[in-house]
Protein backbone atom coordinates (compact mmCIF):
# COMPACT_ATOMS: atom_id res chain seq x y z
CA UNK A 1 0.00 0.00 0.00
CA UNK A 2 1.16 3.78 -0.82
CA UNK A 3 2.38 5.49 2.16
CA UNK A 4 1.43 8.59 -0.18
CA UNK A 5 -1.48 10.99 0.78
CA UNK A 6 -3.84 8.72 -0.76
CA UNK A 7 -6.68 11.60 -0.47
CA UNK A 8 -4.61 13.45 -3.23
CA UNK A 9 -4.49 10.53 -5.42
CA UNK A 10 -6.47 10.00 -8.56
CA UNK A 11 -6.69 7.08 -11.59
CA UNK A 12 -8.46 6.06 -14.71
CA UNK A 13 -8.71 2.40 -13.88
CA UNK A 14 -10.20 -0.48 -16.46
CA UNK A 15 -9.01 0.90 -19.51
CA UNK A 16 -9.07 -1.78 -22.21
CA UNK A 17 -5.84 -0.81 -24.22
CA UNK A 18 -3.42 1.97 -22.18
CA UNK A 19 -1.22 3.39 -24.45
CA UNK A 20 1.36 4.82 -23.10
CA UNK A 21 3.50 5.67 -26.57
CA UNK A 22 6.35 6.28 -23.65
CA UNK A 23 10.04 6.87 -24.87
CA UNK A 24 13.09 8.64 -23.91
CA UNK A 25 13.79 10.23 -27.18
CA UNK A 26 11.74 9.98 -30.09
CA UNK A 27 10.80 7.03 -31.53
CA UNK A 28 12.64 5.64 -34.91
CA UNK A 29 12.70 2.61 -37.11
CA UNK A 30 10.83 -0.02 -35.51
CA UNK A 31 10.12 1.45 -32.12
CA UNK A 32 7.52 3.57 -33.67
CA UNK A 33 5.38 0.46 -34.33
CA UNK A 34 5.34 -0.02 -30.18
CA UNK A 35 2.48 1.69 -28.53
CA UNK A 36 3.65 -0.24 -25.26
CA UNK A 37 -0.01 -0.87 -24.75
CA UNK A 38 -0.92 -1.66 -21.03
CA UNK A 39 -3.93 -4.20 -20.82
CA UNK A 40 -6.65 -3.82 -18.74
CA UNK A 41 -4.56 -0.66 -17.31
CA UNK A 42 -4.49 2.46 -15.17
CA UNK A 43 -2.68 5.72 -14.74
CA UNK A 44 -2.61 7.06 -11.42
CA UNK A 45 -1.99 10.88 -10.96
CA UNK A 46 -1.63 13.51 -8.52
CA UNK A 47 -2.41 17.07 -9.21
CA UNK A 48 -1.42 17.50 -12.53
CA UNK A 49 1.12 14.70 -12.55
CA UNK A 50 0.90 10.96 -13.33
CA UNK A 51 2.01 8.41 -10.25
CA UNK A 52 2.11 5.51 -12.15
CA UNK A 53 0.80 3.27 -14.69
CA UNK A 54 0.33 -0.40 -14.95
CA UNK A 55 -2.89 -3.10 -15.20
CA UNK A 56 -5.56 -1.79 -12.57
CA UNK A 57 -5.40 -4.73 -10.69
CA UNK A 58 -1.52 -3.66 -9.85
CA UNK A 59 -2.28 -0.15 -9.45
CA UNK A 60 -5.36 -0.90 -7.01
CA UNK A 61 -3.07 -2.76 -4.86
CA UNK A 62 -0.09 -0.41 -4.95
CA UNK A 63 -2.50 2.40 -4.46
CA UNK A 64 -6.07 3.68 -3.00
CA UNK A 65 -7.16 6.78 -4.91
CA UNK A 66 -9.82 8.85 -3.27
CA UNK A 67 -11.12 9.57 -7.15
CA UNK A 68 -11.54 6.70 -9.75
CA UNK A 69 -12.74 7.60 -13.15
CA UNK A 70 -13.83 4.18 -14.51
CA UNK A 71 -13.02 4.10 -18.35
CA UNK A 72 -15.39 1.21 -18.65
CA UNK A 73 -13.28 -1.17 -21.20
CA UNK A 74 -12.40 1.80 -23.31
CA UNK A 75 -9.22 2.92 -24.88
CA UNK A 76 -7.36 5.18 -22.80
CA UNK A 77 -4.19 7.54 -24.58
CA UNK A 78 -1.78 10.75 -23.79
CA UNK A 79 -3.82 13.59 -25.08
CA UNK A 80 -2.33 14.40 -28.72
CA UNK A 81 0.31 16.98 -29.28
CA UNK A 82 -0.56 19.35 -32.84
CA UNK A 83 3.13 20.44 -33.13
CA UNK A 84 1.90 22.83 -36.09
CA UNK A 85 -0.86 25.27 -36.41
CA UNK A 86 -1.13 29.06 -37.92
CA UNK A 87 -4.13 29.35 -35.03
CA UNK A 88 -4.42 33.10 -34.69
CA UNK A 89 -5.77 34.51 -38.04
CA UNK A 90 -9.17 35.64 -39.22
CA UNK A 91 -11.21 35.00 -41.77
CA UNK A 92 -12.02 31.99 -44.51
CA UNK A 93 -10.77 30.81 -47.66
CA UNK A 94 -13.69 28.26 -48.53
CA UNK A 95 -14.07 30.14 -51.98
CA UNK A 96 -10.62 29.16 -52.71
CA UNK A 97 -10.81 25.90 -51.72
CA UNK A 98 -13.68 25.03 -54.40
CA UNK A 99 -10.97 26.80 -56.87
CA UNK A 100 -8.30 24.32 -56.32
CA UNK A 101 -11.66 21.35 -56.71
CA UNK A 102 -11.73 23.18 -59.64
CA UNK A 103 -7.99 22.56 -61.00
CA UNK A 104 -6.37 26.28 -60.07
CA UNK A 105 -2.72 25.18 -58.22
CA UNK A 106 -1.93 26.87 -54.68
CA UNK A 107 0.75 28.76 -56.51
CA UNK A 108 -1.86 30.48 -59.15
CA UNK A 109 -3.94 31.58 -55.80
CA UNK A 110 -0.86 32.92 -53.81
CA UNK A 111 -0.65 35.23 -56.73
CA UNK A 112 -4.11 36.69 -56.51
CA UNK A 113 -5.08 36.18 -52.67
CA UNK A 114 -3.74 33.51 -51.01
CA UNK A 115 -2.06 34.25 -47.26
CA UNK A 116 -1.52 37.66 -48.35
CA UNK A 117 -6.08 37.80 -48.04
CA UNK A 118 -5.79 36.11 -44.58
CA UNK A 119 -2.79 38.80 -44.05
CA UNK A 120 -5.11 41.59 -44.47
CA UNK A 121 -8.04 39.72 -42.80
CA UNK A 122 -5.73 39.49 -39.70
CA UNK A 123 -4.23 43.16 -39.39
CA UNK A 124 -7.83 44.21 -39.87
CA UNK A 125 -8.95 42.32 -36.72
CA UNK A 126 -8.25 43.47 -33.09
CA UNK A 127 -6.30 42.03 -30.53
CA UNK A 128 -9.78 40.86 -28.95
CA UNK A 129 -11.28 39.40 -32.25
CA UNK A 130 -8.36 37.36 -32.73
CA UNK A 131 -8.01 36.31 -29.44
CA UNK A 132 -11.82 34.78 -29.13
CA UNK A 133 -11.78 33.30 -32.40
CA UNK A 134 -8.77 31.32 -31.16
CA UNK A 135 -10.37 30.39 -28.21
CA UNK A 136 -13.35 29.01 -30.26
CA UNK A 137 -10.76 26.60 -32.46
CA UNK A 138 -8.87 25.78 -29.16
CA UNK A 139 -12.10 24.16 -27.40
CA UNK A 140 -12.47 22.01 -30.75
CA UNK A 141 -8.94 21.44 -30.59
CA UNK A 142 -9.70 20.09 -26.54
CA UNK A 143 -13.32 18.15 -27.61
CA UNK A 144 -11.18 16.15 -30.51
CA UNK A 145 -8.42 14.77 -27.79
CA UNK A 146 -5.65 17.91 -28.32
CA UNK A 147 -4.10 19.27 -25.16
CA UNK A 148 -0.94 20.67 -26.19
CA UNK A 149 -0.63 22.46 -29.69
CA UNK A 150 2.15 25.10 -31.48
CA UNK A 151 0.57 28.67 -32.72
CA UNK A 152 2.40 30.82 -35.64
CA UNK A 153 2.21 34.25 -36.23
CA UNK A 154 2.92 34.65 -39.51
CA UNK A 155 -0.38 36.48 -40.95
CA UNK A 156 1.05 39.89 -39.52
CA UNK A 157 3.71 40.82 -41.69
CA UNK A 158 4.36 44.03 -40.38
CA UNK A 159 6.10 44.69 -36.83
CA UNK A 160 3.20 45.90 -35.38
CA UNK A 161 0.84 43.01 -36.60
CA UNK A 162 3.20 40.19 -35.57
CA UNK A 163 3.63 41.47 -32.03
CA UNK A 164 -0.12 41.66 -32.27
CA UNK A 165 -0.34 37.65 -32.99
CA UNK A 166 2.20 36.89 -30.37
CA UNK A 167 0.43 38.56 -27.71
CA UNK A 168 -2.42 36.77 -29.03
CA UNK A 169 -1.12 33.53 -28.46
CA UNK A 170 0.54 34.48 -24.90
CA UNK A 171 -2.81 35.64 -23.58
CA UNK A 172 -4.28 31.85 -25.03
CA UNK A 173 -1.53 29.42 -23.17
CA UNK A 174 -2.65 31.69 -19.86
CA UNK A 175 -5.90 31.68 -20.29
CA UNK A 176 -6.65 28.22 -22.40
CA UNK A 177 -6.54 24.39 -20.39
CA UNK A 178 -4.79 24.07 -23.71
CA UNK A 179 -0.40 24.81 -23.56
CA UNK A 180 0.09 27.06 -26.65
CA UNK A 181 3.15 26.91 -27.68
CA UNK A 182 4.25 30.80 -29.47
CA UNK A 183 6.45 30.45 -33.03
CA UNK A 184 7.43 33.66 -34.37
CA UNK A 185 6.89 33.28 -38.41
CA UNK A 186 7.72 36.58 -39.48
CA UNK A 187 9.61 34.77 -42.69
CA UNK A 188 5.90 33.21 -43.70
CA UNK A 189 6.06 35.01 -47.69
CA UNK A 190 6.74 38.92 -48.64
CA UNK A 191 3.78 41.38 -48.18
CA UNK A 192 1.76 42.99 -50.34
CA UNK A 193 3.31 46.36 -49.58
CA UNK A 194 7.01 44.38 -49.79
CA UNK A 195 6.27 42.76 -53.28
CA UNK A 196 8.52 44.63 -55.29
CA UNK A 197 11.05 44.81 -52.68
CA UNK A 198 11.86 41.25 -51.37
CA UNK A 199 14.96 42.27 -49.41
CA UNK A 200 13.31 45.08 -47.85
CA UNK A 201 11.08 42.55 -46.42
CA UNK A 202 13.94 40.52 -45.07
CA UNK A 203 15.53 43.34 -43.56
CA UNK A 204 12.42 43.88 -41.61
CA UNK A 205 11.74 40.28 -40.80
CA UNK A 206 15.58 40.57 -39.42
CA UNK A 207 14.78 44.08 -37.34
CA UNK A 208 11.21 42.01 -36.36
CA UNK A 209 13.21 39.07 -34.42
CA UNK A 210 14.60 41.23 -31.77
CA UNK A 211 10.88 42.54 -30.20
CA UNK A 212 9.28 39.20 -31.25
CA UNK A 213 12.40 36.66 -29.00
CA UNK A 214 11.08 37.71 -25.72
CA UNK A 215 7.11 36.19 -26.98
CA UNK A 216 8.11 33.28 -28.73
CA UNK A 217 9.66 30.15 -28.24
CA UNK A 218 10.60 29.14 -31.90
CA UNK A 219 11.72 30.61 -35.37
CA UNK A 220 10.07 29.51 -38.18
CA UNK A 221 10.73 29.67 -41.85
CA UNK A 222 9.04 29.06 -44.83
CA UNK A 223 11.85 27.55 -47.53
CA UNK A 224 10.30 27.67 -50.77
CA UNK A 225 10.20 29.01 -54.14
CA UNK A 226 6.78 31.05 -52.50
CA UNK A 227 8.77 32.13 -49.88
CA UNK A 228 12.03 32.13 -48.70
CA UNK A 229 15.32 30.69 -50.59
CA UNK A 230 17.88 28.55 -48.84
CA UNK A 231 20.59 31.04 -48.05
CA UNK A 232 17.95 33.78 -46.91
CA UNK A 233 16.41 31.00 -44.27
CA UNK A 234 20.19 29.76 -43.41
CA UNK A 235 20.47 34.08 -42.47
CA UNK A 236 17.13 34.81 -40.63
CA UNK A 237 17.64 31.06 -38.97
CA UNK A 238 21.14 32.35 -37.25
CA UNK A 239 20.27 35.82 -36.17
CA UNK A 240 17.44 33.77 -34.34
CA UNK A 241 19.24 31.54 -32.63
CA UNK A 242 21.56 34.36 -31.39
CA UNK A 243 18.33 35.69 -29.74
CA UNK A 244 17.84 32.03 -28.08
CA UNK A 245 14.78 31.02 -30.26
CA UNK A 246 14.79 27.54 -31.02
CA UNK A 247 14.02 26.81 -34.98
CA UNK A 248 11.84 25.44 -37.23
CA UNK A 249 11.56 25.56 -41.20
CA UNK A 250 8.34 24.38 -43.50
CA UNK A 251 10.17 22.91 -46.40
CA UNK A 252 9.61 20.82 -49.42
CA UNK A 253 6.11 21.71 -49.43
CA UNK A 254 5.60 22.61 -53.10
CA UNK A 255 8.49 21.50 -54.40
CA UNK A 256 12.46 20.48 -53.68
CA UNK A 257 14.26 23.55 -52.71
CA UNK A 258 17.20 22.09 -50.00
CA UNK A 259 14.83 23.11 -47.01
CA UNK A 260 15.26 19.88 -45.24
CA UNK A 261 19.36 19.62 -45.63
CA UNK A 262 19.39 23.19 -44.33
CA UNK A 263 17.42 22.15 -41.41
CA UNK A 264 19.81 19.75 -40.15
CA UNK A 265 22.75 21.96 -41.17
CA UNK A 266 21.22 24.47 -38.67
CA UNK A 267 20.20 22.17 -36.12
CA UNK A 268 16.32 22.90 -36.04
CA UNK A 269 13.96 20.98 -33.98
CA UNK A 270 11.80 20.29 -36.75
CA UNK A 271 11.35 20.51 -40.49
CA UNK A 272 8.04 20.30 -41.45
CA UNK A 273 5.40 19.86 -44.80
CA UNK A 274 8.53 17.09 -46.30
CA UNK A 275 5.82 16.17 -49.62
CA UNK A 276 9.17 16.84 -51.73
CA UNK A 277 12.04 15.75 -49.13
CA UNK A 278 15.09 14.22 -51.04
CA UNK A 279 17.38 11.27 -50.00
CA UNK A 280 20.08 13.84 -49.28
CA UNK A 281 17.30 15.45 -46.78
CA UNK A 282 16.51 12.04 -44.98
CA UNK A 283 19.75 11.58 -44.47
CA UNK A 284 20.67 15.68 -42.89
CA UNK A 285 17.55 15.83 -40.80
CA UNK A 286 18.53 12.27 -39.05
CA UNK A 287 21.82 13.15 -38.88
CA UNK A 288 20.94 16.50 -37.14
CA UNK A 289 18.51 14.89 -34.86
CA UNK A 290 15.28 16.93 -36.50
CA UNK A 291 12.33 15.88 -35.98
CA UNK A 292 10.20 15.87 -39.52
CA UNK A 293 6.58 16.92 -39.20
CA UNK A 294 4.16 15.27 -41.15
CA UNK A 295 0.96 17.45 -42.63
CA UNK A 296 -1.43 15.17 -44.84
CA UNK A 297 -4.24 17.43 -44.43
CA UNK A 298 -2.31 19.54 -46.50
CA UNK A 299 -1.22 17.31 -49.19
CA UNK A 300 -4.93 16.24 -49.43
CA UNK A 301 -5.99 19.36 -49.13
CA UNK A 302 -3.86 20.41 -51.98
CA UNK A 303 -4.51 17.44 -54.06
CA UNK A 304 -1.26 18.43 -56.32
CA UNK A 305 0.90 15.38 -55.14
CA UNK A 306 2.31 13.64 -58.35
CA UNK A 307 4.39 10.95 -56.54
CA UNK A 308 3.92 8.55 -53.46
CA UNK A 309 5.37 11.01 -50.31
CA UNK A 310 8.49 9.21 -48.84
CA UNK A 311 7.45 8.39 -45.71
CA UNK A 312 8.41 4.61 -45.76
CA UNK A 313 11.97 5.84 -46.59
CA UNK A 314 11.86 8.22 -43.76
CA UNK A 315 10.75 5.79 -41.25
CA UNK A 316 13.28 2.99 -42.60
CA UNK A 317 15.83 5.53 -42.84
CA UNK A 318 15.72 6.61 -39.03
CA UNK A 319 14.59 9.92 -39.53
CA UNK A 320 12.08 10.43 -36.61
CA UNK A 321 8.31 11.53 -37.94
CA UNK A 322 5.58 13.33 -36.24
CA UNK A 323 2.13 14.66 -37.23
CA UNK A 324 0.48 17.75 -37.34
CA UNK A 325 -2.86 19.33 -38.23
CA UNK A 326 -1.19 22.74 -39.54
CA UNK A 327 -4.63 24.10 -39.25
CA UNK A 328 -4.85 27.36 -41.00
CA UNK A 329 -7.64 29.01 -43.37
CA UNK A 330 -5.52 28.13 -46.58
CA UNK A 331 -4.19 24.62 -46.82
CA UNK A 332 -5.76 22.20 -43.98
CA UNK A 333 -8.98 23.18 -42.28
CA UNK A 334 -9.05 20.99 -39.50
CA UNK A 335 -8.82 21.42 -35.89
CA UNK A 336 -9.12 17.64 -35.32
CA UNK A 337 -5.43 15.22 -35.29
CA UNK A 338 -7.90 12.14 -35.38
CA UNK A 339 -8.83 13.69 -39.08
CA UNK A 340 -4.79 13.79 -39.47
CA UNK A 341 -4.38 10.24 -38.22
CA UNK A 342 -6.96 8.95 -40.91
CA UNK A 343 -5.08 11.13 -43.47
CA UNK A 344 -1.81 10.18 -42.39
CA UNK A 345 -2.55 6.36 -42.50
CA UNK A 346 -4.48 6.61 -45.76
CA UNK A 347 -2.12 9.10 -48.05
CA UNK A 348 1.25 7.75 -46.22
CA UNK A 349 0.61 4.19 -45.65
CA UNK A 350 1.52 4.66 -41.72
CA UNK A 351 0.31 1.47 -39.44
CA UNK A 352 -2.23 2.63 -36.91
CA UNK A 353 0.65 2.72 -34.07
CA UNK A 354 2.85 4.28 -36.39
CA UNK A 355 0.44 7.41 -36.41
CA UNK A 356 -0.24 7.45 -32.75
CA UNK A 357 3.22 7.78 -31.87
CA UNK A 358 3.67 10.41 -33.98
CA UNK A 359 0.74 12.38 -33.09
CA UNK A 360 1.82 11.86 -29.54
CA UNK A 361 5.42 11.39 -28.41
CA UNK A 362 7.11 12.44 -31.02
CA UNK A 363 5.21 15.53 -31.51
CA UNK A 364 5.76 16.04 -27.61
CA UNK A 365 10.06 15.89 -29.05
CA UNK A 366 8.76 18.18 -32.07
CA UNK A 367 8.75 21.43 -29.54
CA UNK A 368 11.26 19.76 -27.34
CA UNK A 369 8.37 18.77 -24.98
CA UNK A 370 9.33 14.92 -25.12
CA UNK A 371 9.93 14.87 -21.33
CA UNK A 372 6.77 16.10 -19.88
CA UNK A 373 4.02 15.58 -22.36
CA UNK A 374 2.86 12.94 -25.45
CA UNK A 375 3.47 9.78 -23.39
CA UNK A 376 2.01 8.38 -19.97
CA UNK A 377 4.66 7.64 -17.66
CA UNK A 378 5.67 8.70 -13.94
CA UNK A 379 6.48 12.22 -13.79
CA UNK A 380 4.71 13.28 -16.53
CA UNK A 381 1.61 15.61 -17.48
CA UNK A 382 -1.49 14.26 -16.13
CA UNK A 383 -2.97 14.77 -19.94
CA UNK A 384 -4.96 12.04 -20.74
CA UNK A 385 -7.76 10.92 -23.17
CA UNK A 386 -10.75 8.20 -22.75
CA UNK A 387 -11.87 7.31 -26.21
CA UNK A 388 -15.04 6.10 -27.26
CA UNK A 389 -13.73 2.65 -28.66
CA UNK A 390 -12.45 -0.56 -27.09
CA UNK A 391 -9.38 -0.77 -29.71
CA UNK A 392 -7.29 2.10 -30.95
CA UNK A 393 -7.77 0.86 -34.66
CA UNK A 394 -11.14 2.06 -34.67
CA UNK A 395 -10.27 5.14 -33.35
CA UNK A 396 -8.62 5.79 -37.00
CA UNK A 397 -10.51 3.14 -39.06
CA UNK A 398 -14.30 5.04 -38.23
CA UNK A 399 -13.12 8.20 -39.63
CA UNK A 400 -15.01 11.67 -39.37
CA UNK A 401 -16.40 11.51 -36.40
CA UNK A 402 -14.73 12.43 -32.65
CA UNK A 403 -14.07 9.35 -30.61
CA UNK A 404 -13.14 11.58 -27.87
CA UNK A 405 -15.09 10.62 -24.44
CA UNK A 406 -13.11 12.36 -21.19
CA UNK A 407 -9.91 15.14 -21.42
CA UNK A 408 -7.58 15.36 -18.44
CA UNK A 409 -5.62 18.08 -18.81
CA UNK A 410 -3.31 18.77 -15.74
CA UNK A 411 -4.99 16.19 -13.89
CA UNK A 412 -8.88 18.11 -14.24
CA UNK A 413 -11.06 16.77 -16.57
CA UNK A 414 -11.60 19.12 -18.68
CA UNK A 415 -14.07 17.59 -21.35
CA UNK A 416 -17.05 14.94 -20.32
CA UNK A 417 -19.08 12.82 -21.78
CA UNK A 418 -17.86 14.68 -25.08
CA UNK A 419 -18.26 18.61 -23.98
CA UNK A 420 -16.55 21.42 -22.27
CA UNK A 421 -16.57 20.74 -18.82
CA UNK A 422 -14.72 23.88 -18.13
CA UNK A 423 -15.57 28.02 -17.83
CA UNK A 424 -12.93 29.98 -19.33
O1 LIG B 1 1.84 25.60 -43.69
N1 LIG B 1 3.09 27.16 -46.56
C1 LIG B 1 3.02 28.07 -45.85
N2 LIG B 1 2.14 28.26 -44.85
C2 LIG B 1 0.93 27.53 -44.60
C3 LIG B 1 -0.18 27.92 -45.49
C4 LIG B 1 -0.53 29.32 -45.40
C5 LIG B 1 -1.74 29.73 -46.19
O2 LIG B 1 -1.96 29.32 -47.32
O3 LIG B 1 -2.47 30.56 -45.62
C6 LIG B 1 1.20 26.04 -44.60
O4 LIG B 1 0.76 25.31 -45.49
FE1 LIG C 1 2.34 25.69 -41.77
Amino acid sequence: MSSKADSALKAVINASELVTAHALKPKTGEALSDLGIIKNGAVVYQGDSIVDVGTTEEMLQKYQPSSLIDAGGRVVMPGFVDPHTHLVHMGSRHEEYECKIAGKSYADLHKIGGIRYTVAMTRAGTEEELFVKAMGDLDTMLIYGTTTVEAKSGYGLSKESELKLLRVASRLNKKHPIDVVSTFLGAHTVPEEFKDNKAGYVKLVHEMLVEAAPLAEFCDVWCDALGFTVDECREILADAKKLGLKLKLHVEQTGWTGGGELAGEVGAVSADHLDFLSAGGITSMRSGGVVGILLPGVTYHLMEFKKEIAVKAMIDGGMAVALATDYNPGTCRTQSMQAILETACRLYRMTYAQAINAATINAAFALERGDSVGSLAAGKRADIVIFNCTEHGVMINNFGINHVRTVIKNGAVVVDDGRLSRVN
